[in-house]
């Protein structure tokens, strides 16, 4: 069953609606999935995943979260589902212990007697705050409170969660205790999940399926295991030329074996960096280096690595379809 199914999702802010947030977003999400959504900042995450949450009216577009209208049913939807923001432990109350505060909100959540007990003392390990239960939240870490922010969003225990960089915050520690919470959660208890992330690898560790989003628009929506593979199979080589000033013809794509796209960008005193999108690096440089030797370019530094999140978006924004699923 689809838990999310919606289409032309847009969104723009502003009193003249001058910023455009959401440019036409179609998103389904099939029960039991792990989502990630991926993208640089003002990529329009947050804004997708308020709409979603029912939280935020979109300017265009609907569809149906967990079988409610988006439009009509958002009361129902912000019932139904759990939204952990970056900022939620602004919420948090100051004037009751770490306990104190899940305990307050269990019966809000529907929670009562020995399975509230039970589930706070849960999330409070599972979370790794056993040994700040009694501290007062003003007197734990950032990333603490918001774990706790986190334990209190889940006792909830609803079927769809968002969750807006979930460990953006956190140090190592954190940072493993609520992977493994969500990928608990998802296993143990069929948890559909929608998470934001910069990071590739956590998208690799948790997600079984990312979105990339890009100004506002779904650029790529793939099972993860094989956007990767499309992917890691293309790996930029790095040229960094002391032009100053002199301009540089640089060859199409199609006469470096295996390239995909070469992009020129020109830097600071007339330095000018060139990356060569290649499928097969090895077979690609001996023609760059004939490239170099025969324009006679002053090349200071040649490096090919590993693809970062960057370059991911670099590719898949604007590279022929060809590259990727
Ligand atoms: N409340 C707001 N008022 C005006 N502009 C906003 C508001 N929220 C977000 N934006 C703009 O909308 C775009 C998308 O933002 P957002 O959804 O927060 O992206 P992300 O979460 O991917 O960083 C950005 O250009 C951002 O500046
Ligand atoms: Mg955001």
């Amino acid at each position: 069953m689809a838990v999310i199914a919606v289409a032309g999702l847009a969104k723009h802010y502003g009193r003249r609606r001058q910023t455009a947030a959401l440019r036409g977003v179609d998103l389904t999400l099939e029960d039991g999935a792990v989502l990630g959504l991926l993208g640089p900042n003002g990529a329009g995450k947050t804004t997708l995943i308020k709409i979603l949450a029912g939280l935020l009216r979109p300017d265009a577009g609907g569809g149906r979260v967990l079988g409610f209208d988006l439009l009509r049913g958002a009361r129902e939807i912000r019932a139904a589902v759990s939204l952990v923001a970056p900022t939620a432990d602004v919420g948090l109350d100051n004037n009751l212990t770490v306990r104190q505060n899940l305990v307050f909100w269990a019966p809000i959540y529907g929670l009562y007697g020995a399975r509230a007990r039970q589930r706070i003392d849960s999330l409070l390990a599972r979370l790794s705050l056993e040994g700040k239960a009694d501290a007062w939240p003003m007197h734990i870490s950032a990333g603490q409170r918001q774990r706790l922010a986190l334990a209190r969003s889940l006792l909830a225990e609803n079927r769809l969660l968002f969750l807006d960089e979930p460990t953006n915050k956190l140090d190592a520690e954190g940072v493993r205790s609520v992977r493994s919470l969500i990928a608990e959660l998802n296993q143990q208890q069929g948890t559909t999940v929608v998470l934001t992330t910069h990071v590739m690898e956590e998208a690799q560790e948790l997600c079984s399926e990312v979105a990339l989003l890009h100004r506002g628009a779904v650029v790529r929506h793939a099972e993860v295991g094989a956007l990767l593979r499309s992917l890691e199979e293309v790996r930029p080589i790095q040229l960094e030329i002391a032009a100053r000033g002199r301009p540089i013809a640089v060859p199409p794509a199609g006469a470096l074996p295996q390239a995909v796209r070469i992009q020129v960008q020109t830097g600071e005193g007339g330095a000018v960096s060139v990356t060569i999108w290649s499928r097969d690096v090895p077979a690609t440089t001996p023609a760059v280096v004939d490239w170099i030797r025969g324009a006679q370019l002053p090349v200071r530094k040649m490096t090919s690595q590993r693809l970062t999140l960057d370059d991911v978006f670099a590719l898949v924004h604007t590279s022929p379809p060809e590259v990727g699923p």
